[in-house]
């Protein structure tokens, strides 16, 4: 059995919180939850001290420019590693791989829709970034089930053959189930605080953890975040292609309608809000990503603009989603996941019945909620 523990105590901010952050390898199957000794955690505090203040590969997050990424700048590191020769279908100038669908927005950013990439030639570009790729998602003990299956389909389709973390954040340990896990996977535990009791607050509180911890650890460890939401299931291959500085994703329930029609914020004393003759896309609080910079940059704008909100009782109208599409409007993604990445079946099956052909464009289901 290769069990690798780690168990750190982190100070966040001004507050000191205990965190334990617990590391297996793919064999590991027992339940492991160790208190830290003091003498051994006062090294850790100062070790982190060092980390944090003392290191200059932490200036990188608050220093970098934009439309720039860490990503990007390896990729000019590593030119001395050849490509191998691959044979494939040319692209032909003349033929627009779809003609039902808008493949690039105005600024320029591809829309990932089935049948505009093929999935060999970006896994072998993408090698040459030898990156590493985080999956972000919370849990509240209600949610074993939810985990499990999201884990188990993310095993089978997310990012095959790359180099993967899994992070878990939770206040109860306890109930993240035990995985077998594929070689080049982790799975790492954050044990945060109790979250609040609504489902809202936990969404709102996500957007605070992922920026603290882009900044305290993500950077060092990953390349690209991905964030999602733990209701859902991938149901078909999810790799590079969705990989970006910045990524946002199109919610099926609203792709095909105009942007007097979105659900966006519409007070004006809100930070969310969005008037009537603006917005590009409405984009699912439940999937977006990108570098871990921008990452932190999306993170911290949004988890700010909710504490002004909440400075002046007021609550966007669809929570961090509201903030999320505000935040995508003025800083543009680089690239945009069509809604094949965010499929509900029961609204699909509802369509459907009514006799509206409302999703016969997307040909590939590749992640759908869980309902
Ligand atoms: C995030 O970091 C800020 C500033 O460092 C700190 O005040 C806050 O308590 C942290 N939040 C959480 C949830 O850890
Ligand atoms: C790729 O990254 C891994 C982990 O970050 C590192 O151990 C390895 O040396 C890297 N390989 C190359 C060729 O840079
Ligand atoms: C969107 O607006 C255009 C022009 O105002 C209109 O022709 C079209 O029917 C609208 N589409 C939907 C789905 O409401
Ligand atoms: C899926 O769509 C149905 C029907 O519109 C809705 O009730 C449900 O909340 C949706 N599920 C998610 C997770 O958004």
């Amino acid at each position: 059995m290769h069990v690798n523990l780690q168990i750190k105590a982190v100070r966040v901010g001004s507050g000191t919180m205990a965190q334990q952050v617990r590391t297996f390898s793919e064999n590991s199957k027992c339940n492991l939850l160790h208190q830290v000794n003091f003498p051994l955690s006062v090294a850790l505090v100062l070790a982190f001290f060092y980390y944090c203040y003392l290191n200059p590969r932490n200036q990188m997050l608050g220093s970098i420019s934009p439309g720039t990424s860490k990503a990007v700048s390896k990729i000019y590191g590593q030119q001395s590693r050849k490509l191998s020769r691959m044979v494939y279908r040319q692209p032909q100038v003349l033929t627009p791989a779809r003609k039902d669908v808008l493949v690039v927005t105005p600024w320029l950013a591809p829309i990932i829709w089935e049948g505009t990439f093929n999935t060999d030639i970006l896994n072998e570009q993408f090698s040459l970034q030898n990156a590493t790729v985080g999956l972000t998602v919370f849990l509240t003990e209600q949610e074993t089930f939810y985990l499990n299956v999201f884990l188990q389909s993310a095993e089978m389709y997310f990012m095959v053959g790359h180099r993967v973390i899994y992070y878990i954040f939770t206040d109860k340990p306890e109930y993240v189930p035990y995985l077998n896990i594929q070689k080049g996977r982790q799975i790492i535990i954050l044990e945060v605080e109790s979250y609040y009791d609504h489902w809202q607050d936990i969404s709102m509180q996500r957007m605070e953890m992922i920026s603290n911890f882009s900044q305290q650890r993500f950077h060092q460890e990953v390349d690209y975040l991905v964030c999602a939401d733990v209701h859902m299931r991938f149901s078909d291959h999810v790799g590079v292609e969705i990989l970006s500085s910045l990524f946002g994703t199109l919610h099926l329930r609203y792709y095909r309608l105009n942007r007097t029609d979105f659900p966006y914020e519409r007070r004006p004393q809100s930070q969310a809000h969005i008037p009537e003759d603006e917005g590009d896309f409405y984009y699912a609080g439940a999937l977006f990503g990108g570098s871990v910079p921008e990452v932190y940059k999306l993170t911290k704008a949004c988890h700010e603009a909710m504490m002004v909100d909440q400075a002046n009782h007021i609550e966007a109208i669809w929570h961090d989603e509201s903030h999320l599409n505000k935040y995508l409007l003025y800083h543009k993604p680089s690239k945009v996941l069509s809604p094949e990445y965010m499929c509900n079946n029961t609204l699909k099956k509802i369509w459907d019945h009514q006799g509206v052909d409302f999703s016969s464009n997307i040909k590939r289901i590749r992640l759908v909620t869980t309902e």
